[in-house]
């Protein structure tokens, strides 16, 4: 299937390439040994007209529009002071391991932590500015490529998952598809400095790519239903992306944007928290709308739905330790859990139909296990399959490795940052790299067929 057409080369970004040091005649001596071949600018850039930084794919918005457009921020921080005494979020624990009892309130505390700036994203995303609240995101993922929608130029969202009726049997319409709009904290932007600025974008560091403490980066799900086709959206935000509007069988077909609404779905918040979760370094988090909560706006009833902070190896059944789900989360939300019921979301595509029509899904994935194939090259698949679930060569997926242990041995690991990932697949693919092109189209292919029994 083709998923997207066009070209590698985007209208409207020819000419912005005043990046400092792009031609800088010590690059070679500063790259490891994989990329010393090829850095620099006419190495990254064969065109000479790709925009690194670029804001959005090249997609303009009708005349007269006068709603929010992205702008990338990438004047990340050089450093930045830890903060002193411990994160709300490790006071909520109470002083004892992350577990079934403390899980939620920490993630409640991640919640509120970053309540003050993130709020506007989901209750008035015309009020969001993440410049001026200090938030950041990556270079390579706006432009628009055979393999890659780009960055749309309102949200700067692009397409994840999309499902149908074999996943919710409630949608009143024939399918639903998801946007995702990421942000990073300051000091994980730190971590985008080290990989993406020394020296330059066209020159990345694989090996700069660890976080550190205290770094958190957060992840938007929008979706195309709104409450009157799917019940579990009722009363949810709405707000509004610059996209070709999707079909059943293909998120960006090859027609003319349009002007959409979307609606809130789910709020993933990742921190770097060793303390807390020693073996992988991370804690991962979901909060899901739940039209039945308490409070006034959609922010407020954003509802935890759990937290992994390891993949529970060996694990074959689903007496996990290092998953807790609220008991309390809206149903809609826990059929899309993950293998043995390890954390995931609706919009994380960790479930594939069962064999026969009316079958329960079937958790392939979870956040962990699809986030620990975060390394370069991309040489591990995002999800185990075609292997038999349990067996050796897939709880290779279910390890707790840390992140700077590669999935497959003698890659560079990126800290379990699937963006990063996306980025460096991106910027090979635009030097010209047929490998990355290839991994780029069956890379998104996976993500898009899950959930939908028509392109199993
Ligand atoms: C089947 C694969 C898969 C699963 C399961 C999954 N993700 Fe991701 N996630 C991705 C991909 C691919 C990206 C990068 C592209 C994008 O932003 O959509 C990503 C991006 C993210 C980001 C942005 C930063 C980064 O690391 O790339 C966050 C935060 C995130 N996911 C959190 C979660 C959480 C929390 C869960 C579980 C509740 C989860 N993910 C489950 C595939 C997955």
């Amino acid at each position: 299937m083709k998923l997207f057409v066009g070209t590698l080369v985007v209208a409207g970004l020819a000419g912005v390439l005043a990046l400092t040091g792009c031609t800088s005649p010590s690059v070679a001596t500063q790259a490891p040994a994989a990329t010393q071949a090829a850095v620099g600018k006419n190495a990254a850039d064969l065109s000479g007209a790709l925009n690194p930084y670029a804001d959005n794919n090249g997609d303009v918005l009708p005349p007269g529009y006068a709603g929010p457009r992205y702008r990338l921020n990438h004047a990340y921080p050089v450093s930045v002071p830890p903060a002193p005494g411990e994160p709300a979020w490790r006071e909520a624990l109470g002083g004892k391991p992350i577990g079934k009892y403390n899980a939620i309130p920490y993630v409640q505390a991640l919640k509120t932590a970053i309540a003050g700036d993130v709020r506007n994203l989901i209750d008035d995303y015309t009020k969001w500015d993440p410049i001026a609240a200090g938030w950041y995101d990556q270079p390579w993922i706006a432009i628009k490529s055979e393999n890659w929608p780009g960055r749309e130029p309102v949200q700067g969202s692009y397409p994840g998952p999309g499902f149908d009726k074999t996943t919710y049997p409630d949608l009143k319409v024939d399918f639903m598809q998801d946007y995702a709009i990421v942000y990073y904290n300051k000091t994980a932007a730190v971590t985008l400095h080290e990989l993406w600025q020394k020296p330059n974008p066209y020159a990345p560091q694989p090996a700069g790519a660890q976080f550190a403490e205290g770094s958190m980066i957060i992840k938007l799900a929008v979706t195309t239903v709104s409450g009157k086709d799917w019940a579990p959206m009722q009363g949810t935000s709405r707000s509004t992306i610059f996209v070709p509007p999707p079909t059943a069988s293909n998120p960006s077909p090859a027609v003319p944007p349009q002007l959409i609404p979307v609606y809130t779905l789910q709020m993933d918040i990742i921190v770097k928290d060793a303390a807390t979760a020693p073996k992988t370094g991370w804690v991962f988090s979901t909060l899901v709308y739940d039209k039945d909560a308490a409070g006034a706006t959609t922010w407020d009833k954003m509802v935890p739905l759990g937290a992994a902070w390891g993949n529970d190896p060996g694990v074959n059944d689903n007496n996990l330790n290092e998953t807790v789900v609220n008991p309390v989360a809206p149903a809609y939300s826990k059929i899309t859990l993950g293998w043995g019921g390890r954390l995931s979301g609706p919009n994380d595509a960790a479930t594939q139909p069962g064999p026969n029509p009316g079958d329960p899904l079937q958790g392939i994935s979870s956040c962990m296990s699809c986030h620990g194939a975060a390394e370069y090259q991309a040489l591990a698949g995002l999800v185990p399959l075609p292997n038999a679930p349990g067996s050796a060569a897939w709880n290779e997926w279910f390890q707790d490795r840390a992140g700077n242990v590669p999935q497959t041995s003698g890659q560079t690991a990126l800290d379990y940052d699937l963006v990063t990932r996306q980025a460096l697949i991106n910027w090979d693919a635009a030097r010209g790299s047929a490998p990355a092109k290839e991994r780029a189209a069956r890379q998104l292919q996976l993500l898009r067929s899950r959930g939908k029994r028509t392109v199993r």
